[in-house]
């Protein structure tokens, strides 16, 4: 395998696709890493896992490679170059961990469809944001821009309000779900009230999504306090357990297996068989004569037999959402626009 070779493949094609339209210096800094040969062999010498952009990136900003308005790539080259030993250290230490409360707004219309009260269980939850969909507003906007629906939390409007945009029938509920646990599991659950953490947070926001970032401190603010059940391990092993113990501390409730952006993580053996250990999950919870159900919302090829089963055609590059491996329509990864088939 030329490693050099891959990397440098792996970095345009994340310029051409992933960065364009979404963040200009991510653009540039990812089409000048595919022509610097220097830094290619620097790269190489991570672990695969490791070389991808976002954390490359975010680990450069950690140390100071600034994003100014009309980027540059110089401005990268220099951190990597005369910074590599610390940058490496951030790299190895650290993952992309990127929590996107933005994503609640996509999950709602499936979540508030189903028999509440609702027993919550991320999986790959990393702080924990996605499991407070009752503790933000929702402002909900046709293709044409005009609001179709408006949601607040049930003591009163949130200092986080999550746009989207929808286009299709998409079953917006009159009123956020009742949740009454908040578990999941995660390889390295994050705690939002340590500010190493939050800074971090923030450095793996893009650039140029200010929105995000300033979206993100506040629902910090709103949830770092409040008590989550994440158990630290890996999903294919300890979904059992988080989902005991959701039945556990709420015997009455439908437990929700979710997940967004995750099973990306997982190698191909992973994925494949990720359908069938949620499937067994979620039938003996049935079996023992509870509620449960699977709300996934991953890239188009993470899950391929659950994106096949879509009605309707693939917006962009936007995730599958899928509720017990049903398609239901697509989503944008960030939240910002919701396709229902
Ligand atoms: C990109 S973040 C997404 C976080 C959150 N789901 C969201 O939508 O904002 C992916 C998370 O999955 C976790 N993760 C990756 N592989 C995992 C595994 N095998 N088991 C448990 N968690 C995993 C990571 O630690 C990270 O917190």
């Amino acid at each position: 395998m030329d490693d050099l070779a891959d990397v440098r493949d792996f970095y345009r094609d994340f310029a051409d696709h992933e960065a364009k339209g979404e963040s200009l210096t991510f653009e540039r800094w990812a089409a000048g890493v595919a022509q610097d040969p220097e830094v290619l062999d620097l790269l190489s010498g991570l672990p695969v896992p490791k070389r991808q952009p976002n954390l490359v990136f975010a680990a450069a900003r950690w140390h100071g490679a600034a994003t100014p308005s009309d980027p540059d790539y110089a401005d990268l080259r220099t951190v990597l170059l005369d910074e590599w030993p610390a940058v490496r250290e951030t790299i190895l230490a650290r993952s992309t961990q990127t929590n996107e409360v933005g994503r609640c707004a996509t999950l709602l219309p499936v979540l508030a469809g189903l028999e509440g009260p609702l027993a919550l269980v991320e999986v790959g939850a990393s702080a924990g944001l996605c499991l407070h969909p009752d503790r933000w507003s929702y402002r909900y906007v046709d293709p044409a821009g005009t609001e179709v629906a408006r949601l607040d939390p049930a003591h009163g409007p949130s200092p986080v309000v999550l746009d989207c945009t929808v286009a299709g029938p998409a079953p917006l509920p009159p009123s956020l779900p009742q949740v009454v646990h908040r578990g999941g599991v995660d390889l390295n659950p994050l705690d939002l009230s340590s500010g190493d953490t939050a800074d971090w947070l923030q450095t793996l926001v893009w650039p140029e999504h200010q929105d995000r970032r300033d979206r993100l401190a506040a629902a910090c603010g709103v949830v770092a306090d409040e008590p989550v059940d994440v158990i630290r391990g890996d999903l294919l092993t300890g979904l059992d357990e988080a989902v005991a113990r959701a039945r556990a501390a709420a015997p009455e409730a439908t437990v929700v297996i979710f997940h967004s952006a995750v099973i990306a993580y997982l190698d191909e053996g992973g994925r494949d068989r990720w359908p069938g250990i949620v499937g067994a999950v979620v039938q003996q919870v049935r079996d023992d004569g509870g509620r449960a159900h699977w709300i996934s919302n991953e890239g188009a090829r993470v899950l391929p037999s659950v994106s096949a089963s879509a009605a309707c055609a693939q917006v962009g590059s936007d995730f599958c959402l899928a509720l017990d491996g049903h398609a239901v329509g697509w989503t944008h990864g960030h939240g910002r626009h919701l396709s229902w088939c």
